[in-house]
């Protein structure tokens, strides 16, 4: 018999709604809340507010989308943490209370462990090569910059992890400096396009191990404006796409060098990159003329599977239901998983 996932994300700022049958997705509904753009940032009582307005809107649209009844339905699967607390008890209380309704299993899911899986999400029409274990991933989101090492879909190892900031944070940090709505990763991404990567240099942090670090990248970026604008008030205006350009190659440098050392200490060469900021181009076009000169087996996931997406909990939830991973009806979300 067919297993049927319906699989719910809200974490942070996006309400997210999938159905995944046996490892293919049939809807991925996202709801995005624009409230944010006007504080710089995402605030938390804000959005979980909007997950609760969203919420049984977007469920309802994603199992019609998928063309299924809520019989058909095996298991429910959501995002347990990390995440903003307030955001987190809305997706759990409807999973729970949609489970407990249907008298069908509950599963938990970690975020991040989600990000990693993304790769192993099926979709409809053509074959997909999957990384083979053990893979390495490269986790790059708003909240998390890690290495994992995976040696089979549930057991995963955090090789590296940053000390300070995570690389999306820089992207929007640097970003709201130089006056971009948040998030700023996407339009710097857009800006870097036409700029030139080295007009301007940025130190690279020198972090031991597989670590990173992004806080100190951070301040140079907001005093080297500083100075500059003081000499010119329209130095970021004039020059927008050389520092986007700019700021992305150093970015990038830090995370591919990172990725690449962790290949070598491992000998894995299978790699896989994951979370929001691996929509990048930058990233993605840097990491695959490295495979290339490394030998990789790269695989870099489809756009709408990089930022929140309620299908990636759903492909975790689909490994766990097959092991039999369920959780109980008195589970609460964790903020730190
Ligand atoms: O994975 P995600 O959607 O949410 C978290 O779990 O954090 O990642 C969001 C992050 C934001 O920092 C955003 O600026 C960044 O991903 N991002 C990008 C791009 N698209 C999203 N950063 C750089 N280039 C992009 N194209
Ligand atoms: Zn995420």
């Amino acid at each position: 018999m067919a297993v049927t996932i319906l699989a719910i994300e809200s974490s942070c700022d996006d309400t997210s709604v999938a159905v995944v049958r046996d490892g293919f997705v049939l809807s991925n509904l996202i709801a995005n809340q624009e409230v944010h753009m006007a504080y710089g940032g995402v605030v938390p009582e804000l959005a979980s507010r909007a997950h609760q307005a969203n919420i049984v809107p977007v469920a309802q649209a994603a199992i019609s989308r998928a063309g299924i009844n809520a019989e058909d339905i095996s298991a429910v699967a959501f995002t347990r943490g990390p995440g903003l607390l307030g955001s987190l008890l809305v997706g759990t209380s409807f999973a729970k209370g949609f489970a407990l309704g249907r008298n069908i299993p509950l599963i938990e899911v970690n975020h991040l462990h989600a990000h990693v899986l993304a790769h192993f999400i099926l979709t409809e029409g053509g074959a997909k090569r999957l990384p083979s274990f053990p893979f390495l991933c490269l986790l790059v989101s708003g909240g998390h910059t890690r290495i994992i090492l995976m040696r089979s879909h549930l057991e995963m190892e955090v090789l590296g992890n940053t000390i300070d900031d995570a690389a999306g944070e820089a992207f929007d940090k640097c970003g709201k400096v130089m006056g971009f709505p948040y998030p700023a990763g996407p339009l710097i991404d857009k800006l870097a396009a036409e700029g030139n990567g080295f007009a301007y240099k940025f130190a690279k942090p020198r972090v031991n191990g597989l670590d990173f670090s992004f806080s100190g990248l951070k301040t140079s970026f907001l005093y080297f404006l500083r100075d500059r604008l003081k000499e010119d008030p329209d130095f970021i205006e004039k020059n927008k796409a050389d520092l986007c350009a700019s700021l992305q190659n150093v970015i990038v440098s830090i995370l591919s060098d990172k990725i690449a050392k962790a290949s070598r200490q491992t000998g894995i060469t299978e790699i896989g990159i994951a979370g929001g900021v691996s929509a990048n181009s930058g990233l993605r076009n840097a990491l695959t003329v490295q495979a290339v000169k490394e030998n990789w087996n790269l695989f870099i996931p489809e756009l709408r599977f990089t930022t929140d997406n309620a299908a990636m909990i759903g492909i975790t939830g689909y490994y766990k239901y097959l092991r039999g991973e369920f959780t109980d009806q008195g589970v609460a979300p964790l903020a730190r998983y």
